[in-house]
């Protein structure tokens, strides 16, 4: 039946190029790459003896994860990387596409045309095995945004609706294109049509260098056939895939032109696909059953490679056999006389001296003698400002769907200034007539300003978790060179601005005619903008330790932490001549947003208010007194300074935001690495092989210059 829908897939595409490939893209790519200036743009890329090894934090001890591996890819073919769990098909994949982890280091070489090139941000394109998408949009939109952010800006908008179109069917999206992905609180499509909307998402450019991890995962037969014929296409198109492919069917397994079969981090065959379990021409004959473990007739040949190679089958054995002895005592298989341990050493051993071997490093050194193309960082063709505004709209969307992203956080602002309104309704100028006056006068309006200013604006916490899901699809597409650094703190800033406008103009309303602070409209803008700036300050701040705890309750801990500290120094809870000169008060309250806030805020109430003595036959008292005499308030400075500080954080919040994504990506890799290289070193692990940890852009920035 599966096999049936199968083919009627395959023949249904004979007449055209193939799935996925509309002629368009064709133009796409010729137009981009301008041909004739740069000569051949095809991606040629090898590894030589390509070791990978991680530091494991206990004691320092290192592990070989991948061993000795040397191979190619080629522009036309398709590449399949099969292995057990835990063989190390995704450490290759990062390890080649320059994403290793920072505890983990590569030695050997990694040539792309023969040159060294860092492959993220936009050179090669990689489908990770996890699926990071913006959860409000529909199919057909997440792909359209994405168009839009990387397609150059002369094409046509019709050209770019067509190419999205087309890279939908490609990938058996029609269906569910009107689907939204899906998050929290929204079903959405499926985890198999997930995994296709992350592929469709990058060979929407068609790329030069395609990585995929695992993507027929998931998948049914159909589907992964379906997916591979597409990737394949995208390969005799002349780009070069790489993809990891977990346990593929036949009908799969017949669309790879290379295998790359993997065990515990070493080769156990590299070569044509079919040259593993059949005799390619009269005097070879096929890899497997040359090495002593030829396919059974009736067994799919990628189940067959897979349990000879999977180590975990000795463990199933030996529990089988307890309680099932006879089942095993009556089969003929050559697997079942020897462990599976064993196997893979001799199926190693017989790799290593076999032609295969042979050829690949021969042809290795062949393709990484000839320097070829430079290939530029791919990635977007859009302008800076169409990608600024894009990523705006894209996400306002976003925004405006996600109840959890600021709905949520009006619902709750509003019930909030509405208790604070009750509670501090009508507050008034009388003072009680008690030596304490100034007591219960700092219990009022002080208490009401710094609990909008303290607790209010700590609610903004709550948009947190929505931020570390934006940064994962940042980072995705970041790596994946979709737009830069400067376009996304751009559009995030504009994007969040009228959401904050509407929350904080809505509580501010609320709070400022309940309570009835100091009357006027200037004193009410005020108020408005006031709030509206430290809320805003609050939203940066955690943008910028989204950046750097990417985990949402690591990082609302964080910032809370922050932002108590801030509040302590505030002039609130410490008046501001108690609070201890070094440290807190120089330059801690200073740098803390509620300390202005709160300077502003209590002269734009006090300032030009009279307040009821003691007694009443006593004079009035004017709110600069008090200012100067129970705040501390330095009354020289306007309150309109003290805004303008605040909304200059919101700026330096923001560069912070920018330099700690910048810093993550260029500094944090290399200082983690040089740290493990201390510690291998100390352990005496032949230093000079290792190489820096990838992500660094010295390497195409030398290759560049050299050029
Ligand atoms: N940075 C690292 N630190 C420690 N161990 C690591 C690291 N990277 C990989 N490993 C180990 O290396 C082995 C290979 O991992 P990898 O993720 O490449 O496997 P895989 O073949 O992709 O498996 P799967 O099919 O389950 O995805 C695993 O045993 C893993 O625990
Ligand atoms: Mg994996």
């Amino acid at each position: 039946m599966m096999k049936h829908a199968a083919m009627e897939i395959e023949s249904s595409d004979k007449g055209s190029l193939g799935p996925g490939l509309s002629p368009l893209s064709e133009t796409l790519w010729r137009e981009k790459t301008n041909t004739e200036l740069i000569g051949d743009v095809s991606a040629r890329l090898t590894w030589k003896d390509l070791t990978v090894t991680v530091t494991l934090s206990t004691a320092g001890e290192t592990q070989n994860v991948l061993e000795g591996l040397t191979g190619y890819a080629e522009p036309g073919t398709f590449t399949a990387l099969m292995g057990p769990s835990g063989s190390g098909k995704s450490t290759l994949l990062d390890a080649l596409s320059g994403r290793l982890a920072a505890n983990a280091f590569l030695s050997g070489t990694v040539l792309l045309n023969g040159r060294k090139a860092n492959l993220s941000f936009g050179t090669a394109a990689y489908v990770t095995q996890d699926d990071n998408l913006i959860g409000t949009l529909t199919v057909r939109e997440t792909i359209s945004y994405s168009a839009q952010l990387r397609l150059p800006d002369k094409m046509s908008p019709s050209d770019k609706e067509a190419l999205v179109e087309s890279t939908i069917v490609a990938m058996g999206l029609q269906d569910c294109a009107d689907t939204v992905i899906g998050n929290w609180h929204l079903r959405g499509i499926s985890g198999g049509e997930k995994r296709r909307v992350s592929i469709a998402l990058e060979i929407l450019m068609r790329p030069r260098l395609l990585f995929l991890d695992e993507p027929t995962s998931g998948l049914d037969s159909a589907s992964a056939f379906f997916v591979t014929q597409t990737l394949r296409a995208l390969a005799r198109d002349g780009r070069t895939v790489i993809a990891s492919i977990h346990q593929p069917s036949s009908e799969v397994f017949e669309l790879f032109d290379q295998l790359y079969l993997l065990s515990g981090g070493k080769t156990v065959y590299f070569g044509h696909a079919s040259a593993a379990y059949e005799a390619i021409n009269l005097n070879s004959a096929a890899f497997f059953a040359q090495a002593g473990f030829p396919c059974p007739a009736l067994r799919n040949p990628s189940d067959h490679f897979l349990r000879c190679i999977n180590s975990d089958f000795d463990k199933v054995k030996a529990t089988l056999k307890g309680s099932m002895k006879l089942r095993f005592e009556a089969s003929d298989d050559p697997l079942d006389k020897i462990t599976t341990a064993e196997a893979i050493r001799t199926l190693n051993e017989y790799y290593r001296t076999s032609q295969h071997s042979y050829a690949a490093i021969q042809k290795v050194d062949d393709i990484s003698k000839i320097k070829g193309t430079v290939l530029d960082a791919g990635g977007s063709q859009a302008s800076f400002f169409r990608q600024s505004y894009t990523l705006t709209k894209r996400s306002l969307i976003n925004m405006s769907r996600d109840f959890g992203y600021y709905w949520l956080r009006l619902v709750i602002y509003i019930v909030v200034t509405i208790c604070i309104g009750t509670i501090y309704l009508n507050i008034g100028t009388a003072q009680a007539m008690t030596q304490f006056w100034y007591l219960r006068f700092k219990n009022a309006r002080g208490s009401c300003a710094s609990f909008v200013f303290g607790f209010v604006t700590f609610m903004s916490i709550g948009g947190f978790p929505s931020f570390v899901e934006d940064m994962k699809v940042f980072q995705r597409e970041r790596l994946n060179g979709h737009y830069g650094v400067t376009a996304f703190v751009i559009s995030n800033t504009l994007s969040a601005m009228p959401f904050l406008m509407l929350i904080t103009f809505l509580s501010a309303t609320i709070c400022y005619f309940m309570v009835r602070l100091h009357p006027g409209f200037s004193h009410y803008v005020f108020f408005v903008l006031c709030l509206f700036a430290s809320v805003m300050v609050v939203e940066s701040l955690m943008m910028a330790i989204a950046s750097v705890v990417p985990n949402f309750l690591m990082g609302i801990i964080t910032g809370a932490g922050i932002q108590g500290i801030f509040m302590l120094v505030s002039g609130f809870f410490r008046l501001p001549h108690d609070i201890p000169k070094p440290f807190w008060r120089y330059p801690m309250s200073y740098i803390s947003f509620h300390f202005w806030s709160l300077q502003g805020q209590y002269q734009n109430d006090l300032r030009g208010l009279l307040f009821d003595n003691q007694s009443p036959d006593l004079p009035k008292i004017p709110g600069e007194y008090i200012l100067e005499n129970v705040f501390q308030i330095n009354v020289n400075r306007s309150k309109w300074i003290d805004l303008g500080v605040i909304f200059s954080m919101i700026l330096v919040y923001r560069i912070i935001f920018f330099v700690m994504i910048k810093v993550n990506e260029d500094v944090t890799p290399w200082v983690r690495g040089y740290v493990a290289r201390r510690r291998m070193q100390n352990k005496n692990i032949a230093p000079d092989a290792l190489t820096q940890s990838p992500s660094l852009r010295a390497y195409v920035n030398r290759d560049t210059r050299r050029r």
